[in-house]
């Protein structure tokens, strides 16, 4: 150890190592940081036996909001400075496709009125609408979501009739999934013009259908895990399949799809690791053993399992098996500077 701080000193030797940190279950509990966050983020600050600041990108499944907003919430949560730099959620992976659809309308769900339209808007997708619009547009869409003054303020008055629809993107988790399911079923059912008569599928123009996150499940503050926009997606897809006779296809991004993993990695390259950059080297430290660990392991890095989440080890072994298991955060930090160090 004296060896490689003289070394490091003389030579200012990059670190070793990169974390990627899941967040929920892993830093925080809804509102809540966990205590071992803190601590964890502490040492790899530099209040380490080896006195090297580690570098680390923050990967998540959530959104909703603009990546700039979350980082300064996580902030003030963990009480460190987090850069949007190094910070990928649920939909950023999106940048590197909004080129396809930028000027097309498309359907934006999973968020809070106008705050996902202007994500959406900040990625550069010009024609942004949600299903609130529609509701604005003809409340009979589904008459039993009456929208609220504060709903109303948000929505853009938007004639319908007259927009074709291209793609739906699931950005973030649906908070009415009975308006979201009706008005996806609409668009897709009538190749774009909600309430047009409908198409018989191997005729109509063809929707594009993209989620953002495949969690069935994610732990907030209650006991036991919340429903995900994986469960949204499986709700959509058995009640599209009962309607017209089967689901109909989508693109996946998020936890575990190699797609977010490679745009994590074009991360850590660009802002850390550089052409050093070796996926042996980077340790994903997640709760969730169906997208952390499962997407670490495919991408060849290591990964950590932790037991402040999702996985519940009275359930049994965990399907995709990570290469070390711990209580938390902090005990993963620990053991991971062990062995790269
Ligand atoms: O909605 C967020 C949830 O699905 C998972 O978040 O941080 O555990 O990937 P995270
Ligand atoms: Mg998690």
């Amino acid at each position: 150890v004296k060896h490689f701080v003289r070394h490091r000193a003389a030579h200012k030797v990059a670190s070793p190592l990169a974390f990627a940190f899941d967040i929920d279950g892993v830093l925080i509990r809804g509102d809540n940081a966990l205590p071992p966050a803190k601590r964890a983020l502490s040492i790899i600050d530099g209040n380490n036996e080896f006195g090297v600041k580690i570098p680390y990108i923050l990967l998540t499944n959530g959104g909703g909001v603009s990546e700039s907003t979350r980082c300064h919430e996580l902030g003030q949560q963990l009480g460190v400075k987090i850069d949007p730099e190094q910070y990928i959620q649920a939909h950023t992976v999106l940048k590197s496709v909004v080129h396809q659809y930028a000027d097309l309308p498309v359907l934006v769900l999973g968020g809070n009125g106008d705050t996902l339209r202007k994500v959406a808007q900040g990625y550069g997708f010009k024609q942004v609408y949600n299903t609130l619009d529609v509701l604005a547009w003809n409340p009979s869409v589904w008459p039993f979501h009456s929208l609220t003054t504060e709903e109303r303020t948000s929505v853009k008055i938007t004639d319908f009739s007259n927009v074709c629809i291209a793609a739906i993107f699931v950005f973030h988790d649906p908070r009415d999934w009975a308006l979201d399911i009706q008005v996806m079923c609409d668009v897709i059912e009538s190749g774009g013009i909600i309430g047009s008569p409908y198409i018989p599928h191997h005729t109509r123009k063809s929707v594009d259908l993209i989620f953002c996150n495949p969690d069935l499940v994610w732990k907030s503050d209650f006991a036991r895990p919340r429903m995900g926009q994986g469960s949204f997606k499986e709700a959509f897809q058995a009640v599209f399949k009962s309607l017209t006779g089967a689901p109909h296809p989508y693109t996946q991004y998020g936890k575990p799809t190699r797609a977010t993993y490679k745009f994590a990695e074009h991360m850590l390259r660009n802002r850390f690791l550089g052409n050093s950059f070796s996926g042996s080297s980077v340790y994903m430290v997640g709760d969730n053993p169906e997208s952390d660990i499962a997407g670490a392991n495919t991408a060849g890095w290591k990964s950590i399992l932790v037991r402040t989440g999702v996985y519940e080890p009275r359930q049994g072994p965990p399907r995709h098996r990570p290469t070390h298991e711990v209580e938390d955060v902090e005990q993963a930090v620990r053991w991971a500077l062990e062995q790269a160090f």
